[in-house]
């Protein structure tokens, strides 16, 4: 008897349930905004799970436009590829300020990715002078014998014969190293330790969507009841031994790195940590160890994937790479010092990133906002706490943006006024939240290049077309799915 009325209390909540749920579902068919049938379970993740994230979106664009609503698990978002209405919402600081708590980074909550409206704001423009181009000169120096350690362990490799070697790999251990160096003051010998435990943990942070993800997202109220047991399960068997991750401990170096930062009166040092905590102490202790974790976090994997892609050009299409070593021979006639001045001077190797991370951008489904007040648009109709994310990769692609979206120009960007680029070419993101790390991410990437193409003739024994260059795609990250293998020959 007790169990028929607990099935049948059961039946009923379910059904209750599944009328909510089908009714939310609703919601862009209410705003007459087109968009794929969303799962009663997953809403439209399933195709993401299916297909990848990068061949779901390109479908959804291809069949409902530049303006598509879908439903990220039970979460409903705008994804626009449209550069008008881009630049309306990403400019607009003050109905769309904050990104949704979906698409951010957990565990750093004070970090300025994930603070909203006026903390972000005082966060953001305390921060945004260190990372100008003249406040990023500061972190030129470490980034400089950051790179002076990767041709070490790229002349290590090419010195093995004509073998091939990932270069990818070797990319992430120095993208990893820098952004420890510069923002946190940390020196954690990575380059020089392949099988770093910081690495590896950090590698594993962004596999491809999986099951696990499709589930976690699309019912969350059943991943705590998940998360709950895991995390028993994990007491009853290490007992009261906790492990701490790599990841873990930078933050608790950190934190020992702030107070020994606090006591000390005249701190040495040009990482962000320092010049932040020197300042007449403005920020909370919180707000500078999760933005250097923030920034680790943030920072690395992309400057690596950016790398990888562009080297992956350089190696794909030779005169490209020809033309490149011409300009920097001549900015660094008979090997001269490579400075951030004479950087900016290579426009030909500006191009060339520019126009890579316009057919590469790693991150291309982040670059979002959530409405704090309905917004009117046009003909569309944004309704509060609705989240617009930008369709960069679909942007990037438009004919009438980009004439040949699919060819590799880099000449499209040796233009007198880069600023006609400002709303469509996204790979940082848009408007006054866009990337923090962009100018020193540039730094970097440019450093490396120019040392790389000076030094070495990058090929690979074998020549792949560009169309069958395989891509991972999770909805975070883009990245070369099998790493990039490449051959160094001294020039
Ligand atoms: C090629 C390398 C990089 C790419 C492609 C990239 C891309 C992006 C994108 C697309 C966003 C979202 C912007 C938006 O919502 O409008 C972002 C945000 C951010 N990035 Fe990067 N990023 C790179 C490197 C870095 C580095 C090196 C750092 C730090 C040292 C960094 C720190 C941040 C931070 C802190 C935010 C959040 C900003 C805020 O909410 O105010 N990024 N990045």
């Amino acid at each position: 008897m007790i169990l028929r009325i607990l099935l049948a209390a059961l039946s009923i909540l379910l059904g209750m349930w599944l009328r909510r749920r089908r009714e939310h579902f609703r919601y862009f068919h209410y705003l007459g905004v087109p968009g794929p049938e969303p799962n009663l379970i997953f809403g439209n993740l399933l195709e993401i799970y299916l297909k990848n994230s990068l061949w779901a979106v390109n479908d959804w664009h291809r069949k409902f436009g530049p303006v598509v609503g879908l439903f990220y698990g039970k979460n409903p978002v705008l994804l626009v590829s449209d550069p008008i209405i881009l630049k309306k919402v990403f400019n607009d600081d003050r109905n769309f300020t904050n990104r949704s708590p979906h698409f951010n980074f957990p565990g750093v909550p004070n970090s300025v990715a994930c603070l909203s409206g006026d903390d972000w704001r005082q966060l953001r423009t305390l921060l945004s002078k260190h990372y100008t181009e003249e406040g990023i000169c500061r972190f030129s120096p470490e980034v400089k014998n950051c790179v002076d350690e990767l041709l070490k362990v790229v002349k290590k490799q090419s010195a093995k014969g004509s073998r091939e070697f990932d270069i990818s790999a070797i990319y992430d251990a120095f993208a990893l190293d820098t952004i420890c160096r510069t923002t946190c003051g940390l020196a954690y010998d990575i380059q020089s330790d392949q099988r770093n435990r910081l690495l590896g943990f950090i590698n594993k942070m962004k596999p491809p969507f999986g099951l696990r993800d499709l589930f976690r997202t699309s019912l969350p109220q059943l991943n705590l009841i998940f998360e709950g047991v895991r995390r028993k399960v994990l007491a009853l068997m290490h007992g009261s031994v906790r492990k701490t991750s790599p990841l873990q401990e930078m933050h608790e170096d950190c934190s020992k790195r702030v107070k020994m930062l606090r006591s000390s009166k005249k701190p040495a040092g040009n990482d962000l940590l320092t010049v932040m905590l020197a300042e007449g102490y403005e920020v909370t202790d919180k707000q500078a160890i999760d933005n250097s974790v923030l920034n680790v976090l943030a920072g690395y994997d992309t400057t690596s994937g950016a790398l990888s892609f562009i080297t992956n050009m350089l190696i794909r299409y030779s005169e490209v790479q020809d033309r490149l070593r011409t300009e920097l021979q001549e900015a660094f006639p008979g090997g001269s010092e490579v400075t951030p001045q004479k950087l900016k001077e290579c426009r030909y190797l500006d191009a060339v990133i520019r126009e890579t991370l316009r057919m590469y951008a790693p991150v291309y489904m982040y670059t979002s906002r959530t409405s704090e007040n309905p917004v009117q648009i046009g003909d569309l109709y944004i309704q509060e706490g609705l989240t617009v994310m930008a369709s960069t990769r679909e942007m990037h692609y438009t004919e009438e943006l980009y004439p040949e979206p699919e060819r590799f120009n880099p000449d499209r960007f040796l233009v007198d006024d880069l600023s006609q680029f400002d709303d469509i070419w996204i790979p940082f993101g848009a408007g006054p939240r866009h990337c923090l790390g962009k100018n020193l991410a540039m730094l970097a990437v440019k450093f490396v290049l120019a040392k790389m193409v000076l030094t070495y003739k990058l090929d690979t024994f074998e020549y792949l077309p560009q169309s069958r260059v395989e891509l991972q795609a999770n909805p975070g990250l883009l990245k070369l799915k099998t790493g990039l293998r490449c051959r160094a020959s001294p020039v």
